[in-house]
């Protein structure tokens, strides 16, 4: 990674405030979120941005519909997305809603710079619209969806009205130059190819401003007209840490974050952020961002979420899930369920086994060994005693090894390896005890020494894999290390990785992290 070191700039898509989140919003938001934890126990100086995109018509249609102001609407969904990250314990560093006053006046002054270099012309757009996407169609796509949206089948709107336009064109050979230059640019792979042929196909220039639309941010000089909903939204990532040279604003002290390090979308908006964006930033002369990361979608028990079908996972059922297996094993199994990237689906069962695996796994590794010390040693840390290496070796390597892997899912963001590695120096010392028999070894004094080391390695493998679940069960994970006399104060997360507890160390006592829930008879 190249974006410049000791700091971590991370955003959110900002999300349509025309309804309650539901667990696809809650699903990026923990992903950066625990980037954002994972680089802050790093020591390194984190800004992590989320917020709310609260123009467009897609909010006026919402609001019409419930018959209040978009601007209420906005208001009231947007408290709504921030309480949920709030009562999710989401480490956000700023919250940014577009229709705030230091986003709004930047906005403006972005398309002034836009026009300033000869970017933007006045004329007449005629096509398609996709409502739900707020995006332009063109006539040849439109057709071949049967004028209807690719991603809701929601037929398209007829546009044709006066409109401003941006010469995206002009830019397009420098976007693909740059993404073909770049390969860590657009992530995962196949999406940046997606996007590349997409390009060469050729693009058209971007029709910026509405003016049959009220509500947003006005255009200068021409207030009958508002600025574009995407150009107003993706602007959000520079206006909420204040863009250098506005006129009469000092610069922002968090100026300097830019270029943020990573954007996290979903695939349906990949194409705002890998072209119109890139495009805007070129023609601003301002740096583009180091890596945009497209995940995949959530479906909901093998189908696409809809509130008809019943499987939709919105907040109440999240509530319910949450309520009964804790906030974190929401954490985890989001990451643990497929490789960061690709298409996911939400199912109860699957759900319930991620909490098993939690307690079967590392749950019942660190009661081990609280309990054996407990019994065997008085609660305290033996030292090693007599090693085999057959036998130990596997673990010592386990635990040797969980810092540079950690780190390498970490850079790659690997969200799935960074949420299962610990798991895995879990099983290997779980087949340890397994294998090694510590309460047959107990009952024969002259296996003391042997006895010693299985506990001593085996209380350090669960130390190791509880601080590398820091940054996906930060509450979790504390309290286990808290039971092994670990604080988590004062050292970044790899030296809590490798940094072994003490010999003599008293534990315990044993608490149970993941207790048994007990499933209604079927
Ligand atoms: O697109 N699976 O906002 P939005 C996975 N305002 N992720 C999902 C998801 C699903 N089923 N549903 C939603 C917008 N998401 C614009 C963005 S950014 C400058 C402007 C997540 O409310 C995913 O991150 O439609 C997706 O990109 C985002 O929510 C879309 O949120
Ligand atoms: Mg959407």
């Amino acid at each position: 990674m190249t974006a410049a070191e000791g700091r971590f700039y991370i955003t959110t898509p900002i999300y349509y405030p025309n309804g309650e989140p539901h667990l696809g919003h809650i699903y990026t938001t923990l992903c950066a979120d625990t980037l954002a934890r994972y680089h802050r126990l790093q020591g390194t100086r984190v800004h992590f941005l989320t917020g709310t995109d609260e123009h467009g018509i897609k909010m006026v249609k919402t609001a019409a519909d419930l018959n209040v102001e978009p601007g209420a609407l906005a208001e009231k969904m947007s408290a709504s997305f921030r309480s949920t990250f709030d009562a999710l314990h989401v480490t956000y560093d700023d919250y940014i809603r577009t229709s705030e006053p230091r986003h709004k006046d930047r906005v403006q002054e972005v398309v002034r710079r836009l026009q300033a270099k000869g970017d933007i012309y006045l004329g007449a757009y005629q096509g398609w619209y996709d409502e739900g996407q707020e995006e332009f169609v063109t006539e040849t796509e439109a057709k071949a969806h049967e004028f209807k949206s690719v991603i809701s089948g929601r037929p398209l709107t007829r546009y044709s009205e006066p409109t401003y336009f941006f010469r995206l064109s002009k830019y397009v050979p420098e976007v693909i130059k740059y993404i073909e230059a770049n390969p860590a640019f657009i992530r995962p792979e196949s999406r940046r190819n997606e996007v590349l042929s997409k390009l060469r196909m050729g693009v058209e220039d971007l029709s910026i401003s509405r003016a049959s639309l009220k509500w947003g941010i006005a255009m200068p000089d021409d207030p009958e007209h508002v600025v574009y909903v995407w150009i107003d939204a993706l602007s959000n990532y520079i206006t909420a840490i204040g863009l250098p040279e506005i006129a009469g604003t000092p610069a922002d002290p968090r100026a300097d974050l830019w270029p943020v390090n990573v954007h996290l979308l979903g695939k349906e908006i990949l194409w705002f952020h890998a072209v119109y964006w890139p495009a805007m930033l070129m023609a601003l002369g301002m740096p583009l961002p180091q890596t945009l990361f497209a995940h995949g979608w959530w479906t909901s028990e093998g189908r696409k979420m809809s509130k008809t079908m019943g499987n939709f996972i919105d907040l109440a059922k999240i509530h319910e899930l949450t309520t009964k297996y804790g906030q974190e094993t929401l954490r985890f199994h989001l990451l643990r369920v497929a490789p960061f990237g690709t298409d996911m689906d939400f199912n109860q069962a699957d759900f319930v086994r991620s909490y098993s695996e939690l307690g079967n796994v590392l749950g019942n590794l660190l009661n081990r060994v609280i309990n054996m010390i407990g019994k065997y040693r008085e609660g305290k840390l033996p030292a090693i005693g007599v090693s085999e290496d057959v036998a130990d070796g596997p673990v010592v390597k386990a635990i040797a090894e969980l810092p540079a892997k950690l780190g390498a899912a970490y850079a790659a963001l690997e969200l799935q390896s960074a949420a299962t590695l610990a798991l895995d120096v879990c099983r290997v010392a779980n087949t340890y005890v397994d294998a090694t028999r510590p309460f047959s070894l107990a009952k024969d004094p002259a296996q003391a020494a042997r006895l010693d080391t299985i506990l001593h390695l085996t209380a350090q493998a669960v130390r190791a894999s509880l601080a590398a679940m820091l940054p996906i069960l930060p509450e979790k994970a504390a309290q286990g290390l808290r039971q092994l006399g670990v604080s988590v104060e004062g050292r970044t997360l790899t030296e809590l990785i490798a940094t072994p507890i003490p010999v003599g160390q008293l534990l315990g006592p044993a608490e149970v992290l993941f207790p048994r829930v007990d499933e209604p008879a079927k």
